[in-house]
């Protein structure tokens, strides 16, 4: 496995690297979550083509109060978890190789990013459109794969690459789960016993709500499910369109149902898909 740490090695790697060339985007702290990305990219480029994973804590998608200092970097334990799991290289930039001293230059998607996470994040996606959009042009994938749990950057992903990278195939991977249901993210170690314990209930509780019958009332239980289970009121209960993320009176399309919650310190999202069993209602 090699280890890039700037953009003159990526580059003499790349002109090299036998196609499909399919790219695993990540910030590090690497978990099984990830692991799960990275096998679906080895079984998408076969094993004559090239998986490669990116680790970089991007630093334009922090607001200033967020994690970003105490952003966990396990990077030992992260190139361990790749070597094991046939990774052909490991692109591991600094700030300055991504973005040289005084970078004034964003891409930003304005539409699908207003609401959700949009909303409560400012910048946020403007970040995370301009990193994997300077990462699709320094590895030239074939193909990259995103988790689904950050279901409204994928759909923002998506919509970047339709708009801006034509060709290139965005492959969304189903979130992976705790046995109790939690969604695997690397902000989970920063919760407390007690609080990974509300956390659980925060999972079911959208998964209980799934079962109503409109938006109205898929997101009424939601939240009150998650104000008593949790003790933290939402920040986000909503169901939206899948692809275009508007806000649904119906269920008559395929809808998500997506929340965001903080425990304790910590941020936790989750979504539900809808779709088949609704739209027939
Ligand atoms: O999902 C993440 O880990 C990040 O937002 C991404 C896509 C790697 C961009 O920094």
């Amino acid at each position: 496995m090699r280890i890039l740490g700037t953009l003159a090695e990526l580059a003499a790697f790349r002109a090299l690297a036998p196609s499909p060339i399919v790219l695993v985007p990540t910030m590090g702290a690497l978990h099984e979550g990830h692991a799960a990305l990275i096998a679906a990219a080895r079984h998408q480029a076969g094993q004559n083509g090239t998986v490669l994973v990116s680790i970089f804590v991007n630093p334009t998608q922090f607001a200033p109060q967020e994690d970003l200092a105490d952003y966990p970097r396990p990077f030992e334990a992260d190139l361990s978890l790749c070597a094991a799991h046939q990774v052909d290289a490991v692109f591991t930039p600094s700030v300055p190789e991504m973005y040289p001293p005084g970078n004034s230059t964003f891409v930003e998607e304005t539409r699908l990013s207003r609401g959700l996470c949009g909303a409560r994040r400012p910048g946020h996606f403007r970040g995370v459109c301009t990193v994997v959009a300077k990462l699709f042009l320094l590895t030239r994938p074939d193909a990259a794969i995103f988790g689904e749990k950050d279901f409204q950057q994928l759909a923002i992903i998506r919509r970047m690459t339709r708009d801006l990278f034509p060709g290139l195939e965005i492959i969304g991977h189903p979130t992976v789960r705790e046995a109790d249901g939690l969604a695997i993210s690397s902000r989970n170690r920063y919760l407390a016993p007690e609080e990974r314990r509300r956390a659980t209930i925060f999972s079911a509780a959208l998964r209980a709500a799934a079962e109503e019958a409109s938006p109205h009332q898929v997101v009424a239980k939601a939240t009150a499910l998650i104000t008593q289970g949790t003790g933290s009121a939402p920040e986000y209960v909503e169901v939206v369109d899948a692809e275009t993320l508007e806000s649904l009176e119906t269920l008559d399309s395929a809808a998500v149902l997506a929340a965001a919650v903080k425990i304790g310190e910590t941020r936790l999202i989750d979504n539900v898909r809808l779709a088949a069993r609704h739209a027939k209602i």
